[in-house]
């Protein structure tokens, strides 16, 4: 762990946060290499043990890895090695698109903050998809569950995003154990409108009667909602039979970061935690919907807040970009009790 900590302060900090990402991202989609550091540095969860059960899937650990880190999923195998319990890919659209304009990630390490404007950059569904069957077929597939997040194309209008979804839908179907509807992300435009009952229950019928398909749908939702709209989120999920949430997304509330260096985009990270924490509080005083908790988990304390707030797992992003995969060990050394499956299986 000395190891990643040297790397990420004396190498990928002093490049610009995209291009260190990219770079993370391409060690990391050659398993091979990582099996090799893995053996050196890594101590990774062995299989077997207690798992957590939940909309039907078993789980290793309840620490996932978020959606965004790994928009085409080119890392699925490493994720696993480095401990983590379940992984998001995506966000992936119907088609490929490149998204905002560079420089778009900016960090605020004072803050343990992030904020970015990335815009759904991904290869596409197809694409994607054929990655994956490709990994399926060379018997490396990991053996923890993987979601996959799905959201808008950028020009694709409002009134025909629920084809757009299940355009990506039908061709990721087969690799995901889990789809999640990205509603939430602020930098594709009208995005968070999706998030209004007409047309989310169109999205969501839309996928379900696809070929009879069955596989758990979660929603993400955003920070910046207010109690009323969450609360009829949370009505509409249970009418709609959706799995669970995942709560949240990044902010738009810039209060916390320095007015000199703002930049436009979605904020991550430390300053997020409350938020998110009493978004999920909110979510658990009306209801008893899984509910996947992420946003601001920097430690074991983080995570800690977001299962005493009602959430049956977790996420990191931003923490993992600040602390490594060292942060995943600490959480599950600190809470031993968090793979206890009578504690967190809803
Ligand atoms: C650079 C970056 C890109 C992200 N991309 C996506 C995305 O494509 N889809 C999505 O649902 N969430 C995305 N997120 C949001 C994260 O999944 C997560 O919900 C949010 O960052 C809060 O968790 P954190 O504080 O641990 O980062 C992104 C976050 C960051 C920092």
């Amino acid at each position: 762990m000395a190891f990643y900590s040297f790397l990420l302060h004396q190498l990928l900090f002093r490049m610009d946060a995209e291009t260190a990402h990219q770079l993370i991202l391409s060690c990391l989609s050659h398993h091979r290499l990582l099996s090799l550091i893995e053996k050196c540095f890594f101590r990774t969860t062995p299989p077997g043990g207690p798992t957590i059960s939940l909309f039907g899937l078993q789980f290793r650990n309840p620490v996932g890895l978020a959606a965004g880190m790994d928009k085409n999923g080119v890392a699925l195998v490493s994720w696993e090695k480095l401990g983590f319990g379940f992984v998001e890919v995506g966000t992936i659209t119907a088609y490929p698109q490149s998204g905002n304009p560079r420089p778009r990630l900016f960090r605020f390490p004072e803050l343990e903050a992030l904020v970015n404007r990335m815009g759904f950059n991904n290869e596409g569904a197809k694409k994607i998809a054929l990655r994956m069957e490709r990994l399926r077929r060379s018997g490396s597939w990991p053996s923890i569950p993987i979601g996959i997040n799905i959201g808008k194309s950028r020009l694709t209008a409002p009134h025909l995003a629920h084809d757009d979804y299940l355009r990506s839908f039908q061709y990721l179907y087969p690799y995901g154990d889990y789809f999640v509807l990205n509603v939430s992300s602020p930098n594709t435009p009208g995005l968070r409108a999706l998030q209004n009952a007409e047309h989310l229950t169109r999205i969501i019928s839309t996928l379900r009667d696809w070929e009879g398909s069955h596989k758990p749908l979660l929603i993400k939702i955003d920070p910046d909602l207010s109690s009323k709209e969450i609360v009829s989120i949370v009505k509409l999920a249970e009418r709609e039979h959706v799995a669970g949430l995942i709560a949240t997304n990044t902010t738009l509330d810039h209060s916390s970061l320095p007015p000199e260096r703002n930049e436009a985009g979605g904020l991550s990270g430390k300053p997020l935690q409350a938020r998110s924490d009493t978004i999920i509080r909110r979510i658990r005083r009306v209801s008893s919907i899984p509910i996947i908790g992420t946003g601001g988990i920097l430690s074991a304390g983080g995570a800690h807040a977001k299962f005493s707030s009602g959430a049956n797992l977790i996420q990191i992003y931003t923490g993992f970009v600040y602390r490594g995969p060292a942060l995943i060990q600490e959480i599950l050394r600190a809470y031993p009790y968090l793979c206890d499956p009578h504690r967190l299986s809803a």
